[in-house]
């Protein structure tokens, strides 16, 4: 992983930062905090300045000083990333610009289904205040406790939901941001329909903060439906839950709103690793589906005879329903609660492939086959969201094995596992980055695995917003 050099930020421009925010606005770099912290533990960042601008107003100052002194900044929002997008991981010369202090909902309007919410408010924060509404903003990770909208746009973030409402930027409208050059871009309008030219906004959405900041969107809002119905379904293979996906799409139409694959590896991972949550089968399975559809009223009957046809074709082995909002909680937590199993066990790479949803079995079963063949002691959690054709490998040393002590004794060992994945990404047609973005961590995967064309085309987009390299430099391109 490589960082462009950040360029030293002078004194003056400093004290003159320091002086716009107040002293509650900004933190001198050297002091560790979490705006330094890698969620997955492998990276420090650095800075020579923390900044937390109160408006809009102050973030288009601070881009505007920085611009002219050719400073760069790290956009940083929620600090959940997995791809040091927000991290300056090489140079201390960073001035990082957290959106924090930005956290309100500014508007909601009931008539045009929408809100206006501040980049730095939380993720589940919104989804609070569109239940006071009696709406929900669909948007949903398990990081929604810490996760910001500014970066979940930033970053076109998947999540949960996405098999029936789509990614961040199919559920945003409108947004405001500071360009590089200063200049605040504003379009938090509500419209549906809006053909007038190049749409920055969606330029804007998944550019990673590398074109602009988001300071604020329009997000859209939903209907609560009045029933939900949530199932853990054992099966044999990923095929036979792609092959129960379609038979109760059949049945349900577009009602189905999450469709989660985990292994029965993984599944023991987590109740392993957090005793408090309750294995919902006696026997450990092969693989499990984690199910939830939404819709009118009997809803979960019919979901009820879908599976009962599914069991007959002999698609699935078990299937729990959640008969209350606990039961619907502990199914929920075996699934989100993954990542932190995966860490815990000392994963070493976790991948974020996405591949035509036809190729997702084949997928899965080759790339096991090629890390088995790099060691066949690798042990593999492979889940993610199957709907999208979205796969997460996580890979873990042999049992009994730190990581620490795996990966020292196998130095090319991360290396290997990474493109062996990456290839049969390639081979399947597949992204290298489903959901979690480029950062810094992928920009040579992306150099690698870019189609023809596209890496001058974001040179080029890059380099007419911003000249002189300020905004995340070093994150998707270099
Ligand atoms: C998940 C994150 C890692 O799906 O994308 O758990
Ligand atoms: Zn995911």
């Amino acid at each position: 992983m490589m960082t462009e050099t950040f360029k030293q930020p002078d004194d003056a421009l400093l004290d003159e930062l320091k002086t716009l925010l107040g002293p509650t606005g900004w933190k001198e770099g050297a002091e560790p905090t979490r705006h330094f912290e890698d969620p997955r533990g492998r990276f420090e960042g650095k800075a020579r300045l923390i900044v937390m601008p109160e408006t809009t107003e102050q973030v288009a100052q601070i881009v505007s000083m920085c611009n002219a002194a050719k400073t760069g900044i790290v956009p940083f929002s929620g600090g959940t990333g997995v791809v040091a997008g927000q991290l300056s991981t090489e140079s201390d010369n960073a001035i990082i610009l957290s959106l924090e202090r930005m956290n309100k909902v500014r508007d909601i309007s009931l008539e045009d289904s929408v809100l206006v919410a501040e980049a730095g408010c939380i993720l589940e924060n919104i989804h609070t205040v569109a239940a006071e509404h009696d709406l929900v903003f669909p948007l949903s990770m398990a990081s929604k406790g810490s996760c910001c909208i500014g970066g979940n746009l930033a970053t076109n973030a998947g999540g949960i939901q996405v098999v029936r409402h789509g990614n961040a930027r199919d559920l945003c409208l409108g947004v405001e941001a500071v360009l590089p050059d200063g200049t605040i871009y504003s379009d938090l309008s509500p419209l549906r329909k809006n053909n007038t030219g190049y749409d920055l906004r969606h330029l804007l959405i998944g550019s990673e903060g590398t074109l602009g900041i988001i300071t604020a969107a329009t997000l859209v809002l939903k209907p609560v439906d009045p029933e939900t119905t949530t199932v853990l379904c054992a099966l044999e293979t990923p095929a036979a839950a792609l092959a129960l996906f379609r038979n109760v799409q059949k049945e349900l139409g577009s009602s189905i709103s999450a469709l989660e694959l985990m292994s029965g590896f993984g599944l023991d991972l987590v109740t392993s690793h957090f005793p408090t949550l309750n294995a919902p089968f006696s026997e450990l399975k092969g693989w499990y589906l984690l199910l939830e559809a939404s819709g009118p009223l009997g809803i979960r009957e019919r979901l009820e005879a879908a599976l009962a046809d599914c069991f007959e074709a002999g698609l699935l082995s078990d299937a729990v329903i959640a008969q209350s909002d606990s039961q619907r909680q502990n199914l929920w937590d075996l699934r989100e609660n993954t990542p932190e199993a995966n860490r815990a066990a000392g994963a070493f790479c976790n991948s974020d492939t996405s591949v035509p949803i036809s190729k997702v079995h084949d997928f899965i079963v080759t790339t096991v086959n090629m890390l088995m063949d790099i060691n066949p002691q690798l042990r593999i959690n492979t889940y993610g969201h199957i709907g999208d054709g979205n796969i997460h490998h996580n890979v873990l040393p042999p049992i009994g094995i730190s990581k620490m002590d795996f990966v020292t004794a196998h130095p090319n060992i991360i290396e290997a596992v990474r493109m062996a994945i990456n290839e049969a990404t390639a081979q399947f047609d597949g992204s290298i980055s489903a959901e979690h973005g480029i950062g810094r961590l992928k920009t040579s995967d992306l150099e690698m695995f870019a189609k023809p064309g596209k890496l001058d085309a974001l040179r080029h987009i890059k380099h007419a917003l911003d000249p002189n390299n300020i905004m995340n430099p070093g994150a998707i391109v270099r």
